[in-house]
């Protein structure tokens, strides 16, 4: 019998835990065509930026109020993408044409970080189709004013505000740089979200030291980067009340495929390795993943589903993870360390 990879994310029933997350590779409907054939599960849509939806609303209010000057604000800070009015519509017209072109769920994905008007595009969504909505909260405190609580805060009325305004299922898509990740997702998960993305990889800066110049170019990711992943999938797999979990970083092969599953991840996300080696290389990753379950005798993929979840009592999580911490300072062994 074939092994079955069915797997649950947002009350959603997947083929597999393979999920296209999101990347230039579905903003077309011939990208969507071919993720689909290559097998995967889902496929996540790139973002529609609250900066985008917000340009279209300004430009659309001033073709009413004709030689006014209400909305005076600079926006080169943003790409021209964001200067390119109509890219809202189009993003609709991306939801429904890749919805009736597989028949694999379509996730479109909001990415802001304030709740004013842009947030209503959110119902667009769902009409135009989308199965989910990922709602990737990237935001950078870099405000010395802003305080923890109040971004905490801020995340959360985000969600309830697109939680109000859909039913399909939402994910929210983090970066790990909360205080105490824990209690954000248990908040987030008592507050609607049906699914968490551990984690949004950081697009710092960098300085090139040969033009003096600030860089900001896109490095795709490599396998160390799912640590922090594999650490907080197992403390919180089987701990929330709803939230199913994915895993969203570093996955180059199986392995780092499997680590996830281990740790308790729902669904197994990819962007940098399908951009390198192409959108195939999903089959690569099933194909893979099958020999593995089935050289252990596994019959589906839910049964390693959170084999490795951390299974110590939470009062005892931060005990253990200070003793992990200590044993690998103190374990170091290495061609100039004397012990
Ligand atoms: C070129 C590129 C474009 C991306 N575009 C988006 C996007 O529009 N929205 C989003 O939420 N994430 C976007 N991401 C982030 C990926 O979806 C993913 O979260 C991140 O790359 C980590 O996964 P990986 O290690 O498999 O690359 C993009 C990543 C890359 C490399």
């Amino acid at each position: 019998m074939d092994t079955d990879l069915t797997s649950n994310y947002l009350g959603l029933t997947l083929r597999n835990p393979i999920v296209a997350s999101a990347s230039p590779l579905s903003a077309t409907v011939i990208g969507v065509r071919q993720l689909h054939a290559t097998g995967a599960g889902a496929i996540v849509l790139p973002s529609l930026f609250e900066e985008q939806i917000r340009h279209d609303m300004r430009s659309t209010e001033r073709l009413s109020q004709v030689g006014s000057n209400s909305f005076p604000e600079a926006s080169s800070y943003f790409p021209d993408t964001v200067r390119d009015d109509g890219v809202p519509h189009r993003y609709l017209d991306l939801i429904a044409e890749a919805r009736h072109a597989v028949d694999i769920p379509i996730i479109a994905s909001l990415n802001g970080t304030t709740v004013s008007g842009w947030v209503d595009y959110a119902s667009q969504f769902e009409a135009a189709g989308a199965s989910a909505i990922e709602l990737n909260f990237y935001r950078i405190a870099s405000s010395p004013t802003a305080t923890g609580p109040e971004v905490e805060a801020d995340c959360i009325a985000l969600l309830k505000a697109v939680r109000a305004r859909v039913k399909i299922p939402i994910a929210m898509k983090l970066h790990p740089h909360f205080s105490a990740f824990g209690a954000m997702a248990r908040q987030l998960d008592a507050a609607g979200a049906d699914g968490l993305v551990l984690f949004n990889r950081l697009y710092q800066a960098d300085i090139d030291l040969v033009r003096l110049a600030w860089t900001n170019d896109v490095a795709l990711s490599h396998p160390s980067e799912i640590r922090l992943g594999l650490l907080w999938l197992s403390q919180l797999s089987g701990r929330l009340s709803h939230a199913s979990l994915a895993a969203g970083s570093g996955v180059e092969t199986v392995d780092e495929v499997l680590k996830y599953l281990l740790a308790g991840a729902d669904v197994v996300m990819t962007a940098s390795a399908l951009l390198r080696h192409g959108p195939g290389h999903i089959r690569t990753l099933l194909s893979d993943l099958k020999t593995w379950l089935e050289l252990r005798d596994f019959k589906s993929v839910s049964e390693i589903r959170g084999l490795m979840e951390a299974t110590h009592p939470v009062t005892d999580t931060e005990r253990q993870e200070r003793g992990d911490y200590i044993r690998s300072l103190t374990g170091y062994r290495g061609p100039y360390v004397r012990r």
